[in-house]
């Protein structure tokens, strides 16, 4: 007989329910960019652990709020759902604001999540330091 049992199925897994959703659901990751057209890109590193992430936005620029933001990241389950979760609430309710998104900061994500292990905490980082490189790109590249 066959050995049935599943050797990692997320249960008894460090993190809360929220982030293994985000984790297993990531919301607006973009695995291919070779057509996407954005309004802005910003790349961030944790030199903590040398993962990397990536943030593409897309403006409305008549009213100043992020319409889309994409992501793909090279870092650990933390860092996909803290920014699945950013990603949800810069867009959502028609778009955050460009001023509060500049804002937005890591607890603010974390607490959406419901939590992250203290040692996981600077995962959270690389998703908002990324977003704010892309408001910049934006601001520094718009008509
Ligand atoms: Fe590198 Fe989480 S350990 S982003």
């Amino acid at each position: 007989m066959k050995n049935k049992k599943k050797i990692c199925d997320g249960e008894n897994w460090l993190y809360n329910d929220i982030v293994k959703d985000h984790f297993f659901h990531p919301r607006n990751i973009l695995i291919d960019d070779t057509d996407y057209e954005y309004d802005g890109m910003g790349i961030s590193g944790n030199a903590f652990c040398g993962d990397v992430m990536i943030v593409w936005i897309r403006v409305d620029s008549k009213k100043e709020k992020i319409a889309e933001c994409k992501w793909r990241t090279f870092g650990c389950a933390s860092a996909i759902a803290s920014t699945s979760m950013m990603s949800v609430m810069v867009t959502e309710k028609g778009g955050m604001s460009i001023k509060k998104a500049e804002k937005l900061k890591p607890e603010n994500i974390i607490k959406r999540l419901g939590g992250l292990p203290d040692k996981k905490l600077h995962c959270s980082v690389l998703g908002d330091k990324a977003l704010i490189q892309a408001i910049l790109d934006y601001k520094n590249n718009r008509p």
